[in-house]
């Protein structure tokens, strides 16, 4: 009989993989401490902005019409337990306040939970990023926790998938890793992807530190690939040479490839800036901090963008903030998402503010998220609205309608037509005709 599915934790990760099992077919059952989100997602709602995964609830949720009726919601461990043969955890790891550490607490309270309920044969999988090493720690646990002994066995499952592509990534993998003890976990995450493996999914099946740094390593690649453009783009500011060229020119070489080449503002979000410091953290701890130190390097040309991009404006609009009024395009720290944790188009808003400049942001789903977390800046209901008066518009999150939107229209809205491209997305050439001075990071002038 196939196996029972429930997902612990229903944030991005959590709920994109509750619906997506249901899809393959199985009964799913997913858990959230939270009652709140608990009840949206049982009326088939999805608590955050994710292309496809409310049709996809919508597809499976039970009581909705027309479901299929095998994905349901609880807040109860002990349902879970009872219920499913195979337990996913999916919570949150985000990096402790004022250190480099991943907070573990909501994982290892998830196991804390789950534990004492596991009466007969089950297998719980981790899918939360964590530091190498905690699944063995995991393991231990839950052999000494568990009434049903070695019968509750732990796998090591991470997950690649990207906010805004999460339904996508999720029902069809660019690759399965499975961290395992036993033939019997293999042969059990084997039956759970069949589907994506019939597909060609590649399966990688490992021991557990190999699956978790699976994850970290190639998080730490992305970031490295995006610090390593943005690296030349400041070397070209200096040579007035031009990196959009520069990246498509190297990556025309399939050693380097074309992907994870656009230089701007950096990167930001619930998972790179978090993984690559815990990463450093977790290998101080292994006594391998000199293998990292390169991240601390990843990092910092990170943080010294945002912080150009405030410098390019400052100079744009005469040398001093005050007085002045910036528009800012985009808050969210990608397109596709309403996510802005640790969003690089928020932290620049939020530095000129600081600096006496009168901010106004507008993001197509972004708002809500971002007026909580910086309540003090300005907000406008359209991109329209947002430039009228401006003296700079900074374009910091690579919306499609941001691309779409006319030069001449806007140019009759603000007092200067000064637009600065904070993800060299932008036509150049378009703006420019319009009577715009165009700027961009790591371009030449004009
Ligand atoms: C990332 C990983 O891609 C994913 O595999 C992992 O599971 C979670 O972390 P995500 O955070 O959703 O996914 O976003 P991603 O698309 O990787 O972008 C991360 C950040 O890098 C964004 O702020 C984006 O704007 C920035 N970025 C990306 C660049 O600045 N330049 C690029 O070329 C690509």
């Amino acid at each position: 009989m196939a196996p029972k599915i429930t997902v612990i934790g229903t944030g991005y990760l959590g709920a994109t993989h509750a619906a997506a099992m249901a899809e393959l077919g199985f009964e799913v059952l997913g858990l959230d401490i939270s009652r709140e989100k608990i009840e949206l997602l049982s009326a088939g709602r999805v608590p955050m902005y994710e292309p496809g995964l409310e049709e996809l609830l919508g597809k499976h949720v039970a009581g909705i019409e027309g479901s299929s009726g095998r994905l349901r919601f609880t807040t109860s461990y002990e349902e879970v337990a009872e219920f499913g043969d195979v337990h996913f955890v999916c919570v949150n790891t985000p990096q402790k306040h004022g250190e480099y550490a991943c907070d573990m607490s909501y994982v290892d309270s998830a196991f804390e939970s789950l534990a004492p309920h596991l009466r007969r044969p089950a297998l719980v999988v981790g899918k939360s990023t964590v530091p190498v090493g905690s699944a063995a720690r995991l393991a231990a646990r839950l052999a000494e926790a568990a009434p049903a002994g070695a019968d509750a066995e732990l796998a090591w499952n991470p997950e690649f998938l990207r906010e805004g592509f999460a339904v996508k990534d999720t029902l069809h993998p660019d690759r399965i890793v499975v961290g395992v003890a036993s033939e019997r976990a293999e042969k059990q995450l084997r039956e759970v992807y069949a589907k994506p493996l019939a597909e060609g999914s590649p399966f990688v099946v490992t021991d557990f530190p190999t699956a978790e740094l699976v994850k970290t390593s190639a998080n730490s690649f992305l970031a490295t690939k995006i610090s390593f453009i943005n690296a030349m783009a400041e070397v070209c500011e200096a040579a007035d040479g031009d990196v959009v060229k520069l990246a498509e020119a190297i990556g025309h070489d399939e050693r380097i490839g074309k992907k994870f080449l656009r230089a701007g503002i950096g990167f930001g979000g619930g998972c790179l800036p978090k993984d690559i410091r815990a990463f450093m953290a977790r290998a101080g701890e292994l006594g391998a901090s000199q293998a990292l130190m390169f991240l601390r390097e990843v990092d910092s040309i990170n943080m010294r963008r945002r912080g150009h991009m405030v410098e390019l404006t400052r100079e744009a609009v005469g040398g001093s903030f005050l007085g002045t009024r910036v528009a800012v395009l985009g808050a969210t720290f990608k397109p596709d998402s309403d996510d802005v944790r640790d969003s690089p188009a928020l932290n620049v808003a939020g530095q000129i503010h600081l600096q006496g400049g009168q901010v106004t942001v507008y993001d197509p789903k972004g708002m809500d998220n971002a007026r909580a977390l910086f309540p003090t800046l300005g907000y406008a209901p359209s991109a329209l609205e947002a430039v009228r008066g401006a003296d700079a518009v900074l374009h910091l999150t690579e919306w499609k309608e941001f691309r779409e939107l006319d030069p001449a229209e806007l140019g009759e809205a603000v007092a200067e037509r000064r637009i600065l491209d904070g993800r060299n997305a932008l036509d150049a050439d378009v703006w420019r005709e319009a009577g715009w001075v165009y700027r961009a990071l790591g371009r030449p002038r004009a």
